[in-house]
């Protein structure tokens, strides 16, 4: 694999998005990586635990490759959303093993969005998150709209999404975005310690647990839906084509609303 890193550990896997000249950002073979990487912990018999994390210091993961999508016409962008949550972020949140996030740096849209499809999310101190789509004229597409309201709240919601704003460790804390927060230097000790204390239980009871849990969220799946095709109608706005543009020429953009 070219951008992802799988490292075995007895019953624990660690998957690392591993593109830091870019900040991780989720293109579509790092998307497709991922799904590979999250399928054989899955079905690795000795894995019981999978900790994510991104390459660098910088970095859990900056969002979806603005670069990648900035030319897409709407039913590419639909589509774009459509695949990358059933291949990655509804993958993740419907594994039968507990996913642990340790973020350690940016997550940003799809990052963010990727960090909230893990069961358990554990920050460093430094990391910062948002959904900053919106600046780009376009907004989340990776089921940020559902999953943050429903953990964050949907007053969270509302203002973290409409103001694109990053928030530091201690406020995603506040916000039950993050489980805990801990010093970047012991957030892989600190997650690797949390899935110890995971893989000493019975798998086949943690796994109908996490049946049970999910089973309350089913009825988000039409909102999921509306994401999918809210986010497509915006790749044929102007402000989509201004907000991307503005973003590989390092401006700041002029959006008109149409
Ligand atoms: N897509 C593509 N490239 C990205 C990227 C992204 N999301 N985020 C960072 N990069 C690239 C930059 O373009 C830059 O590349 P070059 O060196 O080739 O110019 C490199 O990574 C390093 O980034 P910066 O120079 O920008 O680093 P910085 O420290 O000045 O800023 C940052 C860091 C604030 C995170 C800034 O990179 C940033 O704002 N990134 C974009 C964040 C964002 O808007 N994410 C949402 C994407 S849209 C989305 O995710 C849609 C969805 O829901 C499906």
């Amino acid at each position: 694999m070219e951008y992802v890193i799988l490292e075995k550990n007895e019953a624990v896997t660690l998957i690392t998005v591993n593109r830091p000249e870019k900040l991780n950002a989720l293109n579509r073979q790092v998307i497709f990586e991922l799904n590979t990487a999250f399928a054989s912990a899955e079905d690795d018999p000795e894995t019981r635990v999978i900790i994510l994390t991104g390459a660098g210091e910088k970095a859990f993961v900056a969002g979806a490759d603005i670069a990648e999508f900035a030319s897409f016409s709407p039913e590419e962008g639909r589509r774009l959303a459509a695949d990358g949550q059933e291949r990655l972020f509804n993958f993740i949140e419907n594994l039968a093993k507990p996913v642990i996030a340790a973020v350690n740096g940016y997550a940003l849209g799809g990052g963010l969005e990727l960090a909230l499809a893990c069961h358990i999310r554990l920050g460093a101190t430094t990391a910062q998150v948002g959904l900053p789509e919106v600046s780009l004229g376009v907004i989340p597409g990776y089921g940020g709209t559902q999953r943050l309201a429903r953990i964050a709240g949907p007053g969270a919601a509302f203002e973290l999404i409409t103001s694109a704003q990053r928030i530091p460790a201690d406020r995603a804390l506040a916000l039950r975005i993050f489980n805990h927060i801990y010093p970047p230097e012991q957030l892989l000790s600190e997650a690797r310690a949390l899935a110890g204390r995971i893989a000493a239980n019975s798998p086949s009871a943690i796994s109908a647990a996490m049946n049970a849990i999910r089973a309350g969220y089913e009825p988000l799946r039409s909102g999921f839906d509306k994401e999918i095709e809210a986010f497509g109608l915006c790749f044929a706005t102007e402000d989509f084509r201004e907000g991307t543009q503005a973003f590989l020429e390092k401006r700041k953009p002029r959006f008109t609303g149409r």
